[in-house]
């Protein structure tokens, strides 16, 4: 369908009292994004960012700075007196800019963000093809309460006669199951010539661009009503934080449904969390409540247990991941074991075949292919090669309470547990570290480096002591 003739307004400007919220609605996340961005996405499926004119006001300084990425114009709505004066700001835009205004509007929520570009097209497609003037995007969910009701001319007509706020319902009206679900097209010129008619004589003394309707319908222009066919959450507000809960798991359900689809194992899927970005090779099993946010990618075949948080982390193929690891920033090679209890901080690199264990830290470390952290450790600022065994208790110091500073650890390496390791230090290739020691002097290849005291014994030291206590009494 040809959206060029198409500009898109969303209306962003709301506080969003329902939510006793500081943060501005549509700067809210589902999905883990933000209700605007996921509208602007949407937008932008149709036509270019320059076409795209969002309407901010409330805290608008911070909502412009969230979407400011992504390209599209920003109109400024200082006042918030209803959505009929958010258009009102549009129309003053064209007119003090001398721009050309579209030809058609697409007119969006910033708080219906789970909306679809197939949807958003078959609307601009209906609207051209029924020469409309208005066309309301509508919607028959379990429960009206709340929106503005679509009065039909008669149940089986596209054509509205208005639409009806749910305070201004009469009591016939209010069993009406058909939903105004905000968005709409316009022909941009008979929605700017009606914007002054409105009035704010109604339940919020506000301009309501839903008057718009019924004004088209007295001067005889065609206002439509198109029945959204998709699943019914795509066209809901989300105008509390339940509400958006409810979306927010709807969302993930879709991607999980969208992943299994793919051959991923999910079990108990409407426990996970998995943001819509990630992206998990076939094979790969997932236990319940897991969580993979952002920029995540799992290859395949591999295990995730329970109580993982993965977060803009790359996994390569069989790769196992025991329960209650918190992984950030990370990439994992294939076949290497995590977990359970292991901390991957930014900037870590697993190799192939390695294996982190339970409460070790890493910190900006790159870890060779085959080595093992099994237990207890802190590994930051660090380099360590191939097949190198890292003991329980090893703490590489890599801060002076100023700097940091680097620690090496060569190939086939063995530190043995309970090891300070002093950075900056280079421990060789094949090189050991006895347990226990404080390392402050690199080691040589093939080297034992021993830094703690050689051990004492006191043969008969205790009956000694106990006789002594004696002779005192
Ligand atoms: C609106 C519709 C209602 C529809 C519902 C669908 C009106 C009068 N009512 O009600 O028929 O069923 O959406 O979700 O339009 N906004 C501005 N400037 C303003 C006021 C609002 O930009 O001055 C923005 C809000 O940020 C929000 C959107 O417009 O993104 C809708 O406003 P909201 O107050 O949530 O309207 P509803 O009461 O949900
Ligand atoms: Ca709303």
């Amino acid at each position: 369908m040809e959206t060029s003739s198409f500009g898109i307004a969303i209306m962003a400007a709301g506080k969003g009292t329902r939510l006793n919220s500081r943060r501005p609605k549509v700067l809210h996340q589902i999905g883990g994004q933000a209700l605007l961005l996921h509208v602007i996405a949407a937008a932008k499926t149709l036509v270019p960012a320059i076409q795209i004119y969002c309407i901010i006001g409330h805290q608008a300084d911070a909502v412009r700075a969230a979407a400011a990425s992504t390209g599209v114009h920003f109109i400024l709505q200082p006042e918030q007196r209803g959505t009929g004066h958010a258009m009102q700001q549009l129309r003053s835009h064209f007119a003090s800019t001398g721009q050309t205004a579209p030809e058609n509007l697409l007119v969006l929520s910033g708080d219906v963000p789970l909306i679809q570009p197939s949807t958003l097209q078959a609307l601009c497609a209906f609207h051209l093809a029924e020469h409309a003037a208005m066309t309301i995007l509508t919607a028959v969910p379990p429960s009206p309460t709340g929106y503005g009701r679509v009065l039909r001319a008669s149940d089986a007509s596209p054509e509205v006669q208005a639409i009806v706020e749910q305070k201004a319902l009469t009591p016939a009206q209010l069993s009406t199951p058909e939903i105004n679900s905000g968005i709409y097209c316009f022909r941009t010129s008979a929605l700017f010539a009606h914007l002054d008619s409105l009035s704010t004589n109604n339940a919020h003394g506000e301009l309501y661009l839903t008057d718009v309707a019924a004004l088209l319908v007295a001067h005889r222009e065609r206002v439509v009503a198109l029945r959204s066919s998709g699943p019914v959450e795509e066209v809901l507000g989300a105008n509390t934080i339940e509400e958006m809960m409810h979306l927010d798991a709807a969302m993930r359900l879709a991607t999980a449904r969208r992943l299994m689809a793919q051959g991923v194992t999910i079990f108990r899927p409407e426990t996970s969390v998995i943001d819509a970005s990630v992206q998990i090779g076939p094979d790969t099993i997932l236990q319940p409540f897991v969580q993979l946010l952002g920029d995540t990618r799992i290859g395949a075949n591999c295990h995730i247990a329970s109580y993982n948080v993965l977060e803009n982390t790359h996994l390569g193929d069989n790769v196992l991941v025991l329960p209650s690891c918190v992984i950030t920033d990370t990439t994992v090679e294939d076949g290497a074991k995590l977990g359970p209890f292991s901390h991957l901080r930014p900037a870590t690199h697993i190799g192939p075949e390695a294996q982190i264990g339970s409460f070790v830290e890493t910190k900006s470390a790159w870890i060779g292919a085959g080595t093992k952290a099994h237990h207890l450790a802190y590994l930051g600022n660090a380099t360590l090669g191939a097949n190198v065994n890292i003991g329980a208790g090893t703490i590489t110091c890599n801060y002076d309470g100023e700097k940091k500073h680097p620690t090496t650890i060569g190939d086939g390496a063995f530190i043995g547990s309970n090891s300070t390791l002093v950075a900056p230090i280079n421990i060789a290739d094949t090189a050991y570290v006895a347990a226990g020691s404080c390392i402050t002097e690199d080691v040589p290849a093939d080297s034992l480096a021993l830094g703690r005291s050689r051990q004492v014994v006191k043969p008969g030291w205790v009956s000694a002591r106990k006789q002594s206590a004696r002779q005192c009494d």
